[in-house]
Parts: C-alpha cells; structure tokens; sequence
C-alpha cells in the first residue's frame, strides 16, 4: 500500500515538475520576445529558445521522464509551448519590418519637383512601327483589322485553306503539333476560313499575327516570325484590285511609287498564284545589294482565293470571288530597316532595336 502511494506521489511531482518548466520558459520568453528592440535581438532570442540547444528544445528530452499515463498531455503542452513561442517571434518579426519601413520613409528626402529628369524612356519594336504602318494604310482603304489565333486547330491551318492531309505543302511548313493534336499555327491564313465565316461575303479584312515552324535558324530563318495576310472577298475582285491595293501599301511604307510584277507561284489556296515584286526602294531598279543586283524584291506571295476555300467558310464561289495575300511581314522589316539577320528582331537586344525608336 505504501509503495503505490509513492508512486503516485512521484509521478505527480514529474508532471507538476514539467508543467512549471514549461511556465517558467513561457514566461521569460514571451516579454522578451515582445520587447525586442531590432530584429538582431529577435534573432538571438530564436535561438535561445528554440535554437538546436533553445530552452524549448532542451525540455523536449525531458518528457521521457514523464510516466507513460500523463506523456500525451505533456507533450501537447510542450507543442503548444513552441508554437506560442514561434507565433510570438514571427509577429514580432513583422511588426519590427514594418517599423523599419517606417523609418525608412520617414528618412527619405523630400522629392524635389523642380529637378530635371533623364527623359531617355523605352523604344518601340521597329515590327510594331511598321505594322502599324501597314494597318493604317489599309484602314484608309476600308478594310477591318482582325487577330488570329497562335494556337489553331488542324482544320483552320490545312484542311480549311485547301490543304488536306496528303497534301506536299504541310510537309513544306515544319509544324509544332501539340499533345493536344492543335498546331501553333504555321500561317496567318489559318484565320481565313473563321474570318470569311465572319465577314464573308463581302469584305477587306487584314489580319497581322505571329506564326511559327519547326525550322533551322540562320540570318533569314526563325522558328516565330511575323506575317501580315490581307483577304478582299466581293462580286468580280479582280488581280488588278490585288495589284492596286499592294502599291498602296508599298507606297506607304517606302513612301515613294514602287512598280510591282506578278510571276506564277504556287499556293494550295490560291488560283491562279502569284509571287509579287517590287521594284528595289533602293536604288529603284538599278541593281544594288539589297536586291543583289536584280532590281526587283520578292515581296508578297498572293493570288486569288481558291474557290474551295471560299466554299468551305460557306461563300458561294459562283458569285463572289476574292484575292488573298500573305505578306512575309518580317522579311519587309528588314528590308525597311537594313538589318541583316532576322534574329535581331526576336532577341530583344536593345542596341539594335532601340536604333529605330525614333527615326521611323
Ligand atoms: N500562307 C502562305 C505561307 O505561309 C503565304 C500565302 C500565300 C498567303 C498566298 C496567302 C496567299 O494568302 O494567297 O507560305
């Protein structure tokens, strides 16, 4: 009998016993903490508590001692007891940060209006100067500005234009496919059957966007490039309109009349096709390096809209027709600015493109 008194005498002193080491520690901690007067005092007192050899952390051996019944509630004491400790040091942590914020503008100078200012600010990409350009030429004209997508179905990229699976020419445009079976879509006109659906079928429609393949890169091939596609959908369009409206659009982003030339070219959307060239701005025919020697410049692959592609975003072919073009927008960037390599115009290098903010 005696014996079991004991016992319960002694474990009733292990846990009284833990219970006020984990007061004590509390209550030296908590206005310390809550006095600390800069976050290097902080700093020390994490680690007098709660460091690997921290006041907390040396209690925690301690539970041991405690007899099995009573090991549960001592330990969720002593979680409770780190948790007050780390909640008390991280407020404490912010509330110090924002004082010295505070302090921090209280102590800036004054902002003096009257100072003058370095006003060299940013340059816009000689792509945005000269497509806008271009669209404000055709807006003159008539035509509306549409977006494409950069992410198209199969359909819209191939089948829609008059591209089927077998065809050769998807062989010809390296394709990004995606897990998804869509494509990053590898040419502007991959919006011309949702744009014929739209404004069909009468209509002006430019629609500038970016479009990417699968290609080797070197000074005149990039893997995301820009192309401008123009659709003119209408009763008896004509080459001649075509012929029309890309000297318009020549003269106003040379800013002089530039003849054009027609040669037969080859497109699955087009009949019959065309590749249009320009006479050289440069040396207006003569022959220079730019044109390398020739006079003229390949510029614009067009023809006029193949009748299945009208069919297919539901213009009846027997009464409309049209001309489409795909204008090689970055090719005509470079052209206008002189640089040679079309990778400048991707590589955000600020020592070339910031050369044209202004000039253009
Ligand atoms: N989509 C063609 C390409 O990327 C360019 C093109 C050619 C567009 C003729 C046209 C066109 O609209 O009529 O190679």
């Amino acid at each position: 009998m005696r014996v079991y008194y004991v016992k319960i005498h002694i474990l009733l002193e292990a846990k009284i016993f833990m219970k006020e080491k984990i007061n004590a520690v509390l209550d030296e901690a908590l206005p310390k903490i809550n006095g600390a007067d800069s976050l290097e005092t902080l700093e020390a007192l994490r680690i007098e508590f709660m460091g690997k050899k921290g006041k907390v952390t040396e209690l925690m051996p301690e539970l041991k001692n405690v007899p099995n019944e009573q090991k549960r509630e001592m330990g969720i004491a002593l979680n409770a007891l780190k948790t007050q400790i780390s909640d008390a040091l991280e407020e404490r942590k912010v509330a110090l940060s924002e004082e010295a914020v505070k302090r921090e503008i209280e102590s800036m100078p004054e902002v003096d209006f009257s100072r003058p200012v370095n006003l060299k600010t940013g340059s816009m990409h000689p792509r945005s100067i000269i497509q806008k350009q271009v669209e404000d030429i055709f807006i003159s004209m008539g035509f509306i500005i549409e977006d494409g997508n950069e992410v198209e179905t199969e359909y819209n990229n191939f089948d829609a234009v008059n591209v089927p699976a077998t065809h050769p020419a998807r062989d010809a445009q390296d394709t990004f496919w995606l897990e998804n079976g869509q494509v990053l879509k590898t040419q502007t006109s991959a919006a011309q059957n949702r744009i014929l659906r739209t404004y069909g079928p009468k209509c002006k429609v430019l629609f500038p966007g970016r479009c990417f393949r699968n290609e080797a890169l070197d000074a005149s091939h990039e893997n995301t490039f820009f192309q401008i596609e123009g659709v003119v959908v209408d009763e008896n369009v004509s080459v001649s309109n075509l012929i029309y409206f890309m000297k318009e659009m020549l003269k106003g982003v040379f800013k002089k009349d530039l003849n054009v030339r027609l040669r037969p070219g080859f497109f699955p959307f087009t009949e019959p096709s065309f590749e249009l060239d320009a006479t050289c701005p440069f040396c207006g025919g003569r022959g220079c390096g730019t044109c390398k020697n020739s006079g003229w410049l390949e510029l614009c692959p067009c023809g006029m809209i193949h009748p299945n592609v009208l069919r297919e975003a539901g213009v009846d072919p027997e009464k409309y027709n049209g001309f489409a073009f795909g204008l090689g927008f970055d090719r005509l960037v470079m052209i206008r600015t002189g640089l040679s390599d079309i990778r400048y115009l991707n590589s955000g290098n600020i020592k070339v493109l910031e050369q044209f903010g202004v000039r253009m």
